[in-house]
């Protein structure tokens, strides 16, 4: 069949890479793409925002499925555009869809369903936030409501700071919305865990841990991801069952009785505390590193999965895990998550020798006259695989030295956490 991606970072170059190997894909069209999926795939420029001018180019294309990678056109309702216009596809719908595209929607379905989750209270006046801080502990957590873009979080360690960010939400600093979710600080690991649903049922689809800040030791302003693994250890069987029982099957369940079941990846951000899972965030998607450690693990056909859950016939299939461990490590361009150098060439990629168990997926890259350039904040991510998280990243970091590219930097204490608990792990 003929397969349309949409979305052009990491994350798509490795589902991108995924469906490829399919024995059901026949062609696989990427709007837009970047550079890596240019190699392996057709690249379409176009505004993935603009549904009518891309249901032009799946139809020219005759396109049999379509795999929705990033939020936005999920939340702006593309599922439902596309049904609408008889084309097959993969995501969840405008509704389910607002679990990430709305806090105060999630915390609201968390509260009617006792879903363990921090302690919140949506505000739209600033005296509401007065309120809370006369009852709430510091540090407390200002999310603005809307899709932001990775940014709409922020901790805040005064009052002063809570009251400074809430009116810049007020005034419409995020175009999405103007209200703003405050919530308690939730102390203790964070890890993500997937899942894959359709109308029926649900499969767990990897787990994995992202680290956020931008510098070493979980320093500086959070970004989208500077690096992650899979699987994420601390996610124990006793802890998967706490979060099957008390966050996911609430939430499908949930979406259920509304008569919008959940058809999709769903990312189920976690804080744990103490052998504790609390829901931090949902993602309506796969996540970006995250995605890029979890599918080089998975062994069974993805579109055989994907296309099954369309038709709400997940239960039928089989899908199956690589035992072995795998960690990426993003290169991003110097100043990023702040403004960052862009259009610089990467000159010596295509000559760098790979072996199988590795893998550089192109985020923000893209080819211009025949080169490789460099667009985004986060450029490429060095992956590989292995049996041992410290060899993995020692690997990793050796293919990254190899790039003959001086206009980047990364994070050389990925893994930190596991590296550090056991050498061996
Ligand atoms: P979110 O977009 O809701 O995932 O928030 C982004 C990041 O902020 C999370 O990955 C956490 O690191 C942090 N965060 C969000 N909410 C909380 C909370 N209630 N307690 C502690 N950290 C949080
Ligand atoms: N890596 C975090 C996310 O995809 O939202």
């Amino acid at each position: 069949m003929n397969i349309g991606l949409i979305g052009g970072g990491g994350r798509e170059h490795a589902l991108c890479a995924k469906i490829i190997e399919s024995r059901f894909c026949k062609n696989i069209f990427c709007f837009p793409g970047n550079a890596g999926t240019s190699k392996i795939a057709k690249n379409i420029d176009v505004n993935i925002l603009n549904f009518n001018q891309l249901l032009r180019y799946l139809k020219f294309y005759k396109i049999d499925l379509v795999v929705i990678g990033p939020e936005e056109p999920l939340v702006k309702g593309l599922v439902n555009f596309l049904k609408k216009n008889r084309i097959r596809v993969f995501g969840p719908d405008k509704y389910a869809s607002k679990l990430e595209g709305s806090k105060a929607f999630m915390k609201k379905l968390c509260k009617d369903n006792n879903i363990p989750t921090a302690k919140f209270k949506v505000c739209t006046h600033l005296r509401q936030v007065e309120d809370f801080l006369k009852s709430g502990n510091l540090p407390t957590v200002v999310k603005a409501d809307g899709l932001a873009a990775g940014k709409g979080v922020t901790v805040c360690n005064t009052k002063k700071q809570v009251i400074k960010i809430s009116k810049e939400i007020f005034r419409g600093k995020f175009k999405s919305s103007r209200k703003i979710v405050l919530e308690e600080f939730l102390q203790g690991e964070e890890a993500s865990y997937f899942i894959i649903a359709d109308k029926n049922s649900y499969r767990f689809f990897g787990s994995a841990q992202d680290h956020k800040r931008v510098k070493e030791n979980d320093k500086g302003p959070n970004t989208g991801g500077m690096g992650a693994y899979s699987p994420a250890p601390i996610i124990n069987k006793k802890i998967e069952k706490k979060i099957i029982n008390k966050i996911v099957k609430p939430t499908l369940n949930a979406l259920k009785i509304r008569k919008n079941p959940y058809r999709g990846f769903l990312y189920i951000g976690l804080m744990i505390n103490k052998g504790e899972p609390y829901l931090i965030e949902y993602n309506i998607r796969m996540g970006d590193p995250e995605c890029q450690v979890i599918l080089p693990r998975l062994k069974s056909d993805l579109v055989e999965i994907i296309l099954n859950t369309t038709k709400d016939k997940l239960s039928k299939c089989k899908i199956e895990w690589k035992t072995t461990k795998s960690m990426t490590i993003v290169l991003c361009s110097k100043g990023y998550p702040g403004t960052y150098i862009k259009s610089r060439p990467i000159k010596n990629l295509e000559s760098i020798n790979l072996k199988k168990n590795e893998i550089i997926y192109h985020a923000g890259t893209k080819i211009d006259k025949n080169k490789i350039i460099s667009t985004g904040g986060r450029v490429l991510n060095i992956t590989s695989l292995g049996k041992n998280f410290l060899l993995i990243r020692k690997n990793i970091i050796r293919l990254i030295k190899k790039i003959n590219w001086n206009y980047g930097f990364y994070r050389k204490d990925i893994g930190w956490r596991v590296i550090k608990k056991n050498e061996n792990y």
